[in-house]
């Protein structure tokens, strides 16, 4: 009898090895080590072959797994260090899990393939690893809006490849790193088209070095900082430049006179400083449509005549800059002018905007300034303008609509799409299309528009358009988006309601709220270019199409063959389902087969009705042989790491095994 139990394990173990691999089982075993970590992970996640059985939110290319894409899965937990394991890892985005929290592990730096690493909107803290330095195929990387502390490392100086550089709002603090003669720095990062720096507590000078005219920088947002000193003249080298944003620092002295070299820049913020010095001469900016150089400490000057030839010009806002004299009327001839804003100044004399048509202008703000007078005349009324505290207001007294502050707040909402708004219940919303669905919602946010008329609905329909567009082109499940809310924030940021519908249920499962979180996450959407850089931060998603709100049903199936593939249990569940189905036989010997639970399985009559485990991977004698070692060694569950997290998965599942065969029709 021994003998014969012999035999068929042999036969068994011949049976399994020629199996052919699917899912290589050091990723079988970090995927689990992730999972062992998070609440709330895709209820997919289960079964022995996660590049075969599709595990949401997981690719593979030949059985390893290539990218982790979980943006917005309500995951809670932390990030294990057994990530490491993925060797062929190439993407991971697991952007706007609210409740991700802990460090970013340093074994972060063995992901050799990585390109993309994308954690937005989370809620890690620690200091950023050094270690994301030595990942030499990285690309983009965006660990915004999460508590990172600490200084930057210097060695993400080494990223070659990096394109896109995001950490912003986070707490980091110290300078912004350059290299010396033994340490890399940011200066290195030649290639790179984004620092996204800003809302941190970054300090000290901008380093000169920082800038060079090698770089291919489009974005420089340092903005929101405790940066001080003044701003480097390297600054004019980089002529790629599109965007710059220093404003909100503690920077100091004049403003470097070659910022004029900056011909490509269209929106520049240098507001809330102590700069000094004679207002820059901006002249030949010509693609400059938002200027912001308020609050600063600039000697007084005349209102300078060449703001009038910035053609591109939309908004001018130079609140307390010390500008006096009277506002030229061709200024306002300029033929994309919409908001003037200068308030707090010694501007005086009489206000007059001319007599060409006011095109687009919807807005001269210049309370607390001289003015005496002011021309009113025809087509102006559509333009808002406040002369609140001048003396011309202090004069006539307060009867005129320009010696009030109107209070009107912006307000659009995508209307309804020739359909009369649906009534529905429970959280449920009426989509553009009038059907009752969960959108998928959250905030766009702009660093940087190029415009400040944001009554103006245009914007809001193209930029709808695009998205649609961009949701078509990447086919993802959606039937329309709608917007609302626009309004600036305190950092002077457009902000914006989304909400994205989902097409042909009324509700997005796992795989669509994660790839459309990836859509916006990885930047594969593109704003129209009026829009400038931008984020998004998504609301929580509560209720994933085919799944009961707050179950945590888990499939013990899954879980079994899944550990079985992992490696160190098959042999052991080919013993224990061996000596079973032999006892089994025996009994069958004396009552009926009907109580058999291997019946329903696929049986293969050539070996004895053993089961087979489709789907389980090659074992070498020496695996099994090392496994089932380690299995004797199950004492020390918990301590961490995924070994012994495995061989905790093992005993709780073996089990299960036992007291629930698996139904082969579960995967
Ligand atoms: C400035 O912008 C133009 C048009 O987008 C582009 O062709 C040119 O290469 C840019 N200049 C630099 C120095 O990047
Ligand atoms: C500008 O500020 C710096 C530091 O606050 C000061 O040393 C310098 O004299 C100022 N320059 C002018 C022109 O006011
Ligand atoms: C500004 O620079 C332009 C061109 O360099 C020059 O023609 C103009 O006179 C300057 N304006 C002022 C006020 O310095
Ligand atoms: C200028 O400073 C005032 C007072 O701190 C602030 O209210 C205003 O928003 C600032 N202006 C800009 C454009 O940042
Ligand atoms: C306006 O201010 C300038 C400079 O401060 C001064 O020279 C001029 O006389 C003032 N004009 C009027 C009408 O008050
Ligand atoms: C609104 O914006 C569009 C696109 O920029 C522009 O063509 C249109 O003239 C604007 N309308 C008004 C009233 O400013
Ligand atoms: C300046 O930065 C602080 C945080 O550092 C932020 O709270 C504030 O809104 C910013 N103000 C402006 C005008 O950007
Ligand atoms: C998720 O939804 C999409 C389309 O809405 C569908 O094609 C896909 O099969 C669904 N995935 C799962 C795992 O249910
Ligand atoms: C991520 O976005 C970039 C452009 O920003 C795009 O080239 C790339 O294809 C996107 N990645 C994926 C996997 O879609």
């Amino acid at each position: 009898m021994g003998s014969r139990i012999l035999v068929f394990l042999v036969v068994a173990l011949t049976q399994v090895c020629t199996i052919p691999a699917v899912t290589n089982s050091g990723d079988f075993n970090a995927l689990n080590a992730l999972k062992y970590n998070w609440e709330n992970a895709p209820p997919t996640w289960a079964g022995a072959d996660p590049c075969g059985s599709r595990w949401e939110g997981i690719l593979c290319t030949d059985s390893r797994v290539t990218s982790i894409t979980l943006a917005s899965m309500r995951l809670k937990g932390t990030l294990s260090g057994d990530i490491s394991s993925l060797s062929e890892l190439q993407i991971l985005d697991l952007s706007y899990n609210t409740e991700l929290t802990g460090t970013l592990p340093a074994t972060i730096g063995d992901l050799k393939k990585l390109t993309s690493l994308i954690l937005v909107g989370c809620r890690f803290s620690g200091l950023i690893p050094d270690t994301i330095g030595s990942l030499p195929q990285l690309t983009y990387l965006s660990l915004n809006s999460n508590g990172f502390i600490g200084s930057i490392p210097p060695s993400l100086g080494n990223l070659d490849k990096l394109y896109w550089l995001d950490l912003a709002d986070n707490r980091l603090t110290g300078t912004i790193p350059v290299s010396t003669e033994t340490t890399p720095g940011l200066d290195l990062l030649v290639h790179t088209k984004h620092f996204h720096l800003g809302l941190n507590q970054l300090s000290g000078q901008i380093p000169p070095k920082l800038f060079s005219s090698e770089m291919k920088l489009i974005h420089v947002l340092l903005d929101s900082n405790k940066l001080t000193g003044s701003i480097p003249s390297t600054l004019g080298l980089v002529q790629s430049l599109e965007v710059v944003r220093l404003d909100n620092n503690s920077l100091t002295g004049p403003v470097p006179t070659n910022i004029n070299k900056l011909t490509n820049v269209s929106e520049m913020f240098l507001s809330n400083n102590g700069l000094n010095g004679s207002l820059p001469n901006l002249t030949g900016m010509n693609v400059l449509t938002y200027l912001d150089m308020s609050n600063n400490s600039f000697s007084p000057t005349d209102f300078p005549p060449w703001f009038s030839t910035l053609q591109s010009l939309t908004t001018l806002v130079m609140e307390k800059t010390q500008l006096q004299g009277n506002i030229p009327p061709e200024f306002f001839s300029l033929s994309n002018l919409q908001t003037v804003n200068a308030r707090n100044n010694q501007l005086n004399g009489t206000l007059d905007i001319g007599t060409s048509p006011v095109n687009k202008l919807t807005m001269i703000d210049l309370r607390t300034n001289k003015i005496s007078g002011f021309t009113d005349k025809a087509g102006i009324e559509k333009v808002e303008v406040i002369l609140v505290d001048n003396p011309i207001c202090q004069e006539t007294g307060p009867t005129k609509s320009y010696c009030f502050v109107p209070q009107t707040e912006p307000s659009y909402s995508t209307p309804p799409n020739n359909c009369v708004a649906a009534s529905c219940s429970d959280n449920q919303i009426s989509s553009p299309k009038c059907e009752c669905a969960l959108p998928y919602t959250g905030l766009l946010q702009f660093r940087a528009p190029s415009f400040s008329n944001l009554e103006n609905s245009t914007y809001y329909t193209v930029l709808q358009k695009s998205l649609m567009n961009s949701f078509m082109l990447h086919q993802l499940p959606v039937d329309s988006v709608a917007l609302s809310s626009p309004r600036k924030d305190s950092s002077h940021y457009l902000v914006l309601n989304l909400q994205v519908f989902p097409v042909g249920q009324d509700r997005f499962n796992r795989t669509g709220i994660s790839s459309i979180g990836f859509e916006l996450s990885n930047q594969t959407f593109k704003p129209p270019p009026q829009f400038g850089p931008f984020f998004f931060i998504a609301d929580p998603y509560l209720n994933f199409a085919g799944e009961v709100t707050g179950s945590k049903k888990s499939s013990n199936t899954g879980v079994i063959i899944g550990a079985a593939a992992g490696g160190c249990v098959l042999l052991l569940l080919l013993l224990g389902a061996g000596l079973y189905a032999h006892r089994q036989k025996k009994r069958a010997e004396k009552a009926t087969e009907q109580n058999n639970p291997f019946a329903h399985w696929e049986s293969n009559k050539s070996i004895g009705g053993i089961p087979q485990l489709k789907g389980a991977r090659n074992f070498s004698f020496e695996e099994l042989r090392k496994y089932t070692n380690n299995f004797s060694e199950t004492n020390d569950i918990g301590s961490g790491g995924y070994g012994n997290v495995f061989k905790k998965f093992y005993m709780v599942n073996y089990v299960n095994f036992v007291l629930n065969p698996p139904d082969k029709n579960a995967r």
